[in-house]
């Protein structure tokens, strides 16, 4: 049996997305069908649209996404029919050398749905991240799927999917971030200030948030930042120093993804610190340290795959501190739209209007 269903196609290079139908095959054997209840719109999606990842078009967009299981295929055993779930996009194989050494964010083996969701004419769409949730129901492999507790607003679970875990993760899980440390973010966008939440929730003592934007600054004292600097009126590295005593901080996460930002967190940090990179570079950004500095400053420079988060740990917990109030994840939902309005939603993210606009369907 197949589904017809309502979802957002990019056909073409930078060309506006379409409302289409499309047609969603049963699961087959070790994969899962999603009634998708909530999606966040995320940079990714319009990179996909932009062309600015590859050429496969036509997409199916949407991965940041929850919704409840609607069937499952032959051998899964993750999941059930009714489970409240957040999607992930990789599927870990648990035997390839990464995922037996314990690191499966970075598994050789991930993998999506086998069978190819299609427009409406029989054309094979390529689904944005493996996932393609801007659909009433989307096809995806048993292991993309996490279920957590299902008092959780599907708008904030679907968060979790993707950019709120990353800077999370960039904080707990890359940057260790502990009781009483100094953190200092530059970047404050929903990455960046899901590092301040993580930070935050990980009891860092101070929080130090750096943007060109005050509006961003704002954000991010809401969301729990303790000082902020404007990079653009006040040098961040000093101010970073001057806030801590003269040292730098313990943690510094970069979550814009340019040289420039990455050289301020370099020297932004305390001697033996860690740099965190979770912002995304391209492939033609180079940077020039001199090599005496990562000599003499010692500690860590690491960046955060996902967060390198393991969904199946990361997901349940940060949802139940959430539920309990610990965690305050509503704070990242700035909107929540149609299933038509989401090239609206990219226009106003391109203006920094939003941290997010949540789809719901
Ligand atoms: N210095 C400080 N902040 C900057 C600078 C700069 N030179 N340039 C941009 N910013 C700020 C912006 O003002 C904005 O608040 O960085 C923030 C970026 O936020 P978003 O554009 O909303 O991006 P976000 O979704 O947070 O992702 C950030 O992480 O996962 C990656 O691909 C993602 O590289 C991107 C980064
Ligand atoms: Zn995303
Ligand atoms: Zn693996």
């Amino acid at each position: 049996m197949t589904h017809q269903v309502r979802a957002v196609v990019a056909r073409g290079k930078g060309a506006p997305v379409s409302l289409e139908t499309i047609i969603v095959p049963d699961p087959g054997p070790g994969e899962a069908l999603v009634n998708i209840e909530a999606c966040g719109v995320c940079h990714t999606d319009l990179h996909y649209r932009e062309g600015g990842i590859n050429d496969d078009f036509p997409f199916l967009l949407g991965h940041e996404a929850a919704g409840r299981v609607a069937a499952v295929g032959e051998g899964v055993t993750e999941v059930a029919p009714g489970d409240f779930v957040i999607l992930n996009w990789r599927a870990v194989c648990g035997q390839c050398r990464a995922c037996l050494r314990g690191r499966p964010w970075y598994c050789f083996n991930t993998h999506n749905a086998k069978q190819k969701m299609t427009l409406a004419d029989g054309t094979e769409l390529s689904p944005a991240l493996g996932i393609g949730a801007f659909a009433e129901k989307t096809l995806v492999a048993a292991g993309q799927c996490t279920k957590v507790d299902e008092r959780a607003s599907a708008a904030v679970a679907g968060l979790l999917g993707c950019g709120v875990m990353a800077g999370i993760g960039a904080a707990i899980n890359t940057g260790e971030v502990g009781r009483g440390d100094s953190v200092a973010v530059i970047g404050c966008g929903g990455v960046g200030d899901a590092a301040i939440a993580g930070s935050r929730l990980a009891g860092a003592a101070k929080i130090i948030a750096v943007d060109i934007d005050d509006r961003k600054l704002a954000t991010a004292k809401r969301i729990g930042a303790t000082h902020t600097v404007n990079s653009r009126e006040t040098d961040p590295v000093e101010a970073v120093r001057e806030l801590t005593g003269g040292f730098g901080a313990d943690v510094v996460i970069e979550a814009v993804g340019r040289p420039e930002t990455y050289e301020q967190a370099f020297y932004a940090r305390d001697l033996a610190g860690t740099v965190v990179l979770v912002g995304v570079p391209t492939p033609q950004m180079k940077l020039e340290l001199p090599l005496l500095d990562v000599f003499g400053r010692g500690g860590a420079l690491k960046s955060s795959w996902y967060g390198d988060c393991l969904p199946s740990r990361d997901f349940p917990m940060l949802i139940d501190l959430h539920l309990q109030g610990r965690l305050d994840l509503d704070a990242f939902v700035t909107e929540t739209i149609a299933l038509d309005d989401v090239e609206k939603a990219f226009e106003r993210m391109h203006h920094g209007d939003v941290l997010r606009s949540v789809v719901i369907l």
